[in-house]
Parts: C-alpha cells; sequence; structure tokens
C-alpha cells in the first residue's frame, strides 16, 4: 500500500533523513518513533507529498507520490486523511465548520448533508454536541479529536497523524489510541502514526519503525522491538521507562 525506497531528505545543506526504505500493508498500523529532532515529521511530510525527495521514492498504492499531476495529487489528497502535529484546527473557524471544511472542499455535497456528516464524524470520535463551539474552548484531548474527525471527513482510506496523543495526560492519551484502533476497524484504513510514547505506540502499532538522526535503526513487531538486542533500542525503551513517573507505565513493556 505504501511503499518507501531509499528515502533521502533535506532542508537546504543539511541532511534530514537517510536511506529509509519500508513497506506498509493494507489496515497495518505503522508507528514511526524516535527522539525528537529525529525526522518524524519530516518523513510524513514526504508520504503525503508536501516535501519532495532529494533521493528515493514513494510509492502509495503504486503511485509515486512526487510525480502525480495535478488533478491526480487532488485526488489523491482525498482519499487520505491528515492529523498534523500542531492539530491544525482554525481558530477562527467553530468546530463543526472545521470539521465540514474538507468537505467543502472536496465534494459536492448541499449544506445539509455536509451537517449531517459533520455531526457523524463528530460523534465517532466521542465530540458530539460540539460542533458550534470554538477550538479555544476545547482541552488537547478534545482538539486532538476534533482534527481526527476533520482527518475523516472524507473518509479516508489511508490516515496520517503525527503525535496524536504527544501532550496529553496519559488517561486522556490512552483514550485516543482506543479510538484510533476503532478508526482502523471502522475505516478498514491503513495509518502511518507518529508517536514518541512507547507505551502508547505498542498498545496500537502493528509494526514500529525507530528512527534515530535521520536513520531507520529497526523496524519489527512490537515483539520483535522489545527483543531487540540493538543497544539503543535498548537504551531508548530503558530511558522511556525512567521517565514514566509512577515508574510502571511504559515498564512494564519491557518485561
Ligand atoms: N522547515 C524546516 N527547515 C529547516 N529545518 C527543519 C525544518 N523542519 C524540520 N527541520 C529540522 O529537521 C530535523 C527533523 O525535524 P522533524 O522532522 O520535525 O523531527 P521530529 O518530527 O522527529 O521531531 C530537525 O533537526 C529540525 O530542526
Ligand atoms: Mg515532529
Amino acid at each position: 500500500m505504501i511503499e518507501v525506497r531509499d528515502l533521502e531528505a533535506a532542508y537546504g545543506e543539511t541532511s534530514v533523513l537517510q536511506g529509509i526504505s519500508l513497506t506498509v500493508q493494507p489496515q497495518e498500523i505503522m508507528v514511526i518513533m524516535g527522539q525528537s529532532g529525529c525526522g518524524k515529521s519530516t518523513f510524513l511530510r514526504h508520504l503525503i507529498g508536501l516535501q519532495k525527495p532529494r533521493a528515493g521514492t514513494v510509492q502509495i498504492n503504486g503511485t509515486h507520490v512526487s510525480e502525480m499531476s495535478h488533478k491526480d495529487y487532488r485526488a489523491f489528497c482525498r482519499s487520505v486523511g491528515v492529523l498534523f502535529q500542531s492539530g491544525g484546527l482554525f481558530n477562527s473557524m467553530t468546530v463543526g465548520q472545521n470539521v465540514a471544511f474538507p468537505l467543502k472542499e472536496y465534494t459536492r455535497l448541499a449544506d445539509p448533508v455536509i451537517d449531517i456528516v459533520v455531526k457523524l464524524k463528530l460523534q465517532q470520535v466521542g465530540l458530539g454536541g460540539v460542533e458550534n463551539q470554538m477550538p479555544s474552548e476545547l482541552s488537547g484531548g478534545m482538539k486532538k479529536r476534533a482534527g481526527l474527525a476533520r482527518a475523516l471527513a472524507l473518509d479516508p482510506n489511508i490516515l496520517f497523524l503525527d503525535e496524536p496523543t504527544t501532550g496529553l495526560d496519559p488517561i486522556i492519551a490512552a483514550g485516543i489510541d482506543e479510538l484510533i484502533l476503532r478508526i482502523r476497524d471502522i475505516y478498514q484504513a491503513t495509518m502511518v502514526v507518529v508517536a514518541h510514547d512507547i507505551a502508547s505506540s505498542m498498545q496500537i502499532a502493528d509494526k514500529i519503525a525507530l528512527f534515530r538522526d535521520g536513520k531507520l535503526i529497526e523496524l519489527g513487531s512490537p515483539e520483535e522491538i522489545r527483543a531487540s538486542r540493538n543497544a539503543y533500542v535498548r537504551q531508548f525503551l530503558n530511558r522511556q521507562a525512567e521517565r514514566d513517573e509512577d515508574g510502571e507505565g511504559a515498564l512494564r513493556y519491557l518485561r
């Protein structure tokens, strides 16, 4: 479904990703992990064609994302859902208008139909009844849910989520993790999720890709990652466990 080969990315002279190759199978949840600044968001932006690779290729359903015609790229955008790291809600619009935005941009549905779809999507993420509120009135977790509702507006079959649970307290984050799994089942969607919380990743991932300084250093199921002998992987998992305030949480994934 998604095939990345020898991807290189750079900002000007600075190389940010080197030789990344991986594939994501239909309905798989691939979690991209790694320390802040290692290139996760940059990788995601290449998958959705917002940045062009310096070298290497990204193919989605057999098509090179960076070489699509304007028309094909528009069709591609219509078939994927994206949640940006910042949440990316338009602050001057109500929550409902935010969710309606892709429907107005990409479909010719009549306004009353759009209203129904917006209500449905908000209900699906557990936010029924907030359509007339402004984003500033929502808590962090609610903002992420609203961003998810907007990402789901066009019934995508691929979802790209950049740090959907970062910065949320553990209970709220666990709720979002559950929602991600439910969405995968309802939409039969393929997902690429950037995360830096190990507990959360172990919970939702079919495969985990661990990045370090722009390189893919380990790729496997949660069990394989847990059993990895790679020193950096061990260190990464241990450091996360130490950071965990109650000393439990992530630790249980190391046993
Ligand atoms: N627009 C940009 N221009 C220049 N450098 C950038 C830009 N975006 C990110 N970077 C740099 O690229 C590296 C990877 O960033 P990013 O992909 O955001 O990492 P992550 O999402 O893993 O935290 C960092 O060193 C960051 O400073
Ligand atoms: Mg990022």
